[in-house]
């Protein structure tokens, strides 16, 4: 079987919350000022209550609101493939499935979220979100959930993806969003993710009308992101592969990694993997430390791996991976050995890439890249060992609009630093 594919009936109807389960519990999110632990009133400008809810919830399970999934079904459950062409390159025993998360409106995982974000935001009448974007997949995401709730929506795009990948911005504005490139008020910085979310929560604060909504990192983003993994363990199961060795995902703020992974977390035996760039080493390199979500220092302080709140990662092509923090779900994980970590340099994953749209068809997005080159190494690990591992893989999504990353790499311009 190459393509093993769920019916709509069989798409979940709850979400898994990794909480309970955890090897050590994350530490509470502290405020900025006092550094006691946040509460829900302090979070409240910024989110809707049933969002708040969702992270600090210890059940088990958490319903998917049936308007929810009456969009996610425009494109879910999305199929798990096996990449059978890519193991025949590689030579490997391995057999290696991807979740093909590329097939969402907006070309990534990032829509799971972003319409359950619009969704509560809805129910509690908000009428506007902000939020950043590193290189368009999650802004695009958002556009597109924020025009099925019929929401304004306005996003702050990192300066040197609005520059680069144009077509992002007009995906966002034929959904009805606003985009502005981020810093606001410094026309020359390439930009960051810390930055763009300042500017992202400093509209939100100034308005009554109006909510931030962010793309990763936190636990609510994570919860909603499950469904790919719970999708995967019935899909595995129908290939005849009743658990993974090991699975990988990309890690920028750890949210795809943390769908197709957290489902696995109470399996004994079976590894998770974090890849990401070398140029900002959050897992491999960073300190685990309570730090901003943000550069300037208006978000509460989260127990993560960072880099520094105020560190600028140099412009990789992979916008989204550009993060100086890590989800404290995901920073807890490898703190307690649950998960491990690999950097590669951008170069390293531009060959993986290259080498598995060869195979399989498919031109994987500078992120997935990472993931893709964390596959190889295993694949051709088990190789040398004849070892028949069974990896899975989220394929996070798809790298057609980032074409001039590509470009690049093809014609010897992609700078490692
Ligand atoms: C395709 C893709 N993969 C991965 C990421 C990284 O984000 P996260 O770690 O939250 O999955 C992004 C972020 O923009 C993305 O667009």
């Amino acid at each position: 079987m190459t393509r093993i594919v769920l019916s709509e009936e069989q798409l979940p109807t709850a979400w898994f919350n990794v909480l309970p389960v955890m090897p050590e519990p994350p530490q509470p999110p502290l405020h900025p000022a006092t550094r006691e632990p946040v509460g829900p009133d302090d979070l409240a400008p910024l989110f809707p209550m049933g969002l708040i809810a969702q992270e600090v919830s210890t059940d088990q399970w958490v319903d998917i609101p049936g308007e929810v999934l009456d969009i996610l079904r425009l494109w879910r459950p999305t199929p798990l493939v096996r990449a059978e062409r890519l193991e025949a390159a590689l030579g490997t025993p391995a057999r290696i499935y991807y979740k093909d998360e590329s097939l969402s409106p907006a070309g990534s995982h990032k829509p799971n979220t972003a319409v359950a974000q619009a969704f509560y935001n809805k129910a509690e009448s908000v009428q506007r979100l902000t939020t950043e974007t590193g290189a368009g997949q999650w802004g695009s995401a958002l556009a597109f959930a924020c025009s099925q709730f019929e929401l304004d929506c306005k996003v702050y795009m990192v300066r040197a993806s609005y520059d680069q990948k144009p077509y992002r911005k007009i995906m966002m504005e034929t959904w009805g969003s606003e985009v502005v490139p981020s810093p606001v008020d410094q026309p020359d910085h390439p930009g960051s993710l810390g930055l763009a979310i300042s500017d992202a929560v400093r509209d939100a604060a100034s308005r009554d009308d109006t909510h931030y909504s962010l793309g990763s990192v936190l636990n609510h983003v994570l919860l909603h992101q499950t469904i790919i993994g719970l999708e995967a363990k019935e899909q595995l199961a129908l290939a005849g592969d009743a658990r993974p060795d090991v699975v990988i995902g990309c890690c920028g703020g750890g949210s795809n990694l943390s769908g197709i992974a957290l489902p696995f977390v109470p399996d004994d035996g079976v590894r998770l993997v974090a890849a990401e760039p070398s140029s900002c080493p959050t897992l491999t390199e960073g300190a685990f430390d309570y730090d901003f979500g943000d550069t300037a220092g208006m978000t509460p302080l989260l127990a993560m791996y960072t880099l520094g709140h105020d560190f600028v990662p140099p412009p990789i092509h992979a916008g989204g991976l550009r993060y100086h923090g890590d989800a404290p779900i995901v920073s807890s994980l490898v703190r307690s050995g649950r998960m491990e970590a690999v950097a590669y340099p951008q170069g390293k994953t531009f060959e993986a890439s290259i080498q598995f749209g060869n195979a399989e068809g498919k031109l994987p997005a500078p992120e997935t890249g990472h993931a893709i080159r964390a596959v190889i190494d295993e694949a051709l690990a088990a190789k040398e060992t004849g070892d028949e591992r069974v990896i899975l893989f989220n394929y996070s999504g798809h790298g057609l609009l980032d074409l001039s990353a590509y470009d690049d790499y093809l014609h010897g311009r992609l700078i490692d630093s």
